[in-house]
């Protein structure tokens, strides 16, 4: 375990940024880390705009030798609407996975350039809707919005198939693969399999869209989020391009858009742990290069003309756009734990849902005592009567961590909670929601329709 001071890692690149020092205190933006907690209480959030907005630009940089590229965001991440219309200031598409949250962003949002639908079962009508995910799509695309779907079953084509039909009207879609059956078992999630269409249904897919009015303009394939090696990305890449060209042909169309789903990963180990490599082992800049010189090369060799380049991106948008700050409640010490645990006024259960949920590492800082090095190893729990509810234990590999001597009232800090935390939040315990601040100690408000969406 490393004794790794934060000075050590705090502003190396793609480490802990929006954090820094000013002299020995820890600074989140321009405000000391310690004061906001004084000032505001805690537990609470506090998101950085201006992050959000630094790795959008450093997104669109890493691309900018590839004209045909179209970002979006994954909504699913950070529904917060001052992230996502930050994100459409800067000409980023927005991904949504179902009707709510496509009713979501045509509510909330104002200036979205295009929209792109994913999920399950979009020909379904869910509770309390009106219509399906894909009548709506087909009303918005009536009304010129640039929007689109994904197909991620035959049921879904079938379905969209006779709609047309019936309102005699096309319908600009495009296919989710599944591409699991190219990919080793162990390299990608198995939960995947159920997403998309399988490259054996693609046949009866291609059969369901010749002849029909259904014009295919994507092609998608999303391979699991947080993927640390880049070579899936690339083989997904290169994998996604033939599979293009091949319906091109078959079809005699020309698909105009490439889908590489998300997956970018983020840097959340700040200081080496039990020796494995757990970092995504490629940078943003590394991954835009990689990704669009495998797909020019395949459509090059096919004297094709490069597709336009879509990604959907939320993990890496928004993760280190989010601290959360929790204060001390006490230490324990117990005979049958190893280590001495830390309790905090937070919760892992609601606060960081996946560090409970599928183990996630968030790195924790003691930001009172942030110059002091760490020399002490602890257990890291929340405050609910869930034996579960910690952010750091050896059950499930996210602890113990190594801290100055801790004590109660101090300050910790939690890095990278800005992706998919905030709606994973629960009201376990009936513990309220951990509020969220800027970094200037004002609140961020959240919109009602978020918890409230009919
Ligand atoms: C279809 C699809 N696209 C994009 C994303 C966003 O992925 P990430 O947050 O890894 O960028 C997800 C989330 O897992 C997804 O399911």
């Amino acid at each position: 375990m490393s004794s790794l001071n934060p000075k050590d890692y705090i502003n190396k690149k793609d480490f802990a940024e929006p954090l820094n020092f000013k002299g020995q205190e820890l600074f989140f933006e321009d405000s000391s880390v310690q004061k906001l907690a004084e000032k505001n209480g805690t537990r609470l959030f506090i998101i950085s705009l201006n992050q959000v907005e630094k790795n959008a630009k450093r997104l669109l940089a890493a691309f900018k030798k590839y004209p045909r590229f179209k970002p979006c965001y994954a909504l699913a991440a950070n529904p917060l609407p001052q992230v996502a219309q930050t994100l459409v200031n800067l000409d980023f598409g927005i991904e949504v996975v179902n009707i709510y949250e496509l009713r979501y962003v045509l509510s909330e949002l104002t200036g979205v350039p295009y929209i792109i639908c994913n999920g399950l079962s979009k020909h379904t009508i869910q509770n309390q809707q009106k219509e399906s995910l894909i009548q709506t799509v087909m009303k918005q695309q009536k009304k010129e919005s640039d929007i689109t779907l994904n197909f991620n079953s035959i049921n879904e084509i079938e379905y969209a198939k006779k709609l047309c039909e019936k309102e005699n009207t096309e319908l600009k879609v495009g296919l989710a693969l599944n591409l699991a059956s190219h990919f080793q078992s162990s390299e990608i999630s198995n939960g995947l399999a159920r997403f998309g269409i399988l490259t054996e249904q693609l046949p009866a897919a291609i059969k369901l869209l010749k002849n029909s009015k259904l014009k295919l303009a994507a092609i998608q394939s999303h391979i699991g989020t947080q993927i640390i090696q880049l070579h899936k990305h690339i083989k997904n890449a290169n994998i996604l391009s033939h599979y293009a060209l091949q319906i091109e042909k078959e079809l005699g169309t020309t698909i105009e858009n490439i889908n590489l789903g998300g997956g970018i990963a983020v840097k959340y180990y700040k200081t080496p742990q039990n020796q494995k490599n757990l970092n995504p082992d490629y940078t943003i800049e590394q991954y835009a290069q990689n990704i669009t010189e495998e797909i020019t090369k395949i459509y090059q060799e096919n004297g094709a003309n490069p597709p336009i380049i879509i990604t959907e991106t939320g993990r890496w948008l928004t993760a280190n756009t989010m601290i959360l700050m929790l204060r001390v409640t006490e230490t324990r010490r117990t005979p049958q734990n190893r280590y001495e645990w830390i309790i905090t006024d937070g919760s892992a259960l609601t606060d960081t849902n996946d560090a409970v949920w599928i183990g996630q590492y968030f790195e924790i800082i003691n930001a009172t005592k942030a110059n002091q090095k760490p020399t002490k190893l602890y257990n890291i729990a929340g405050i609910t009567c869930d034996t579960n509810d910690a952010f750091a234990w050896p059950k499930n590999n996210t602890g113990p961590r190594k801290l100055p001597k801790t004590e109660p009232g101090d300050i910790l800090t939690v890095l990278d909670v800005g992706a998919y935390q905030l709606p994973l939040r629960n009201n376990f315990n009936l513990l309220p929601k951990a509020p969220i601040y800027t970094p200037k100690g004002e609140p961020v408000k959240e919109s009602a329709l978020q918890f409230n969406n009919q």
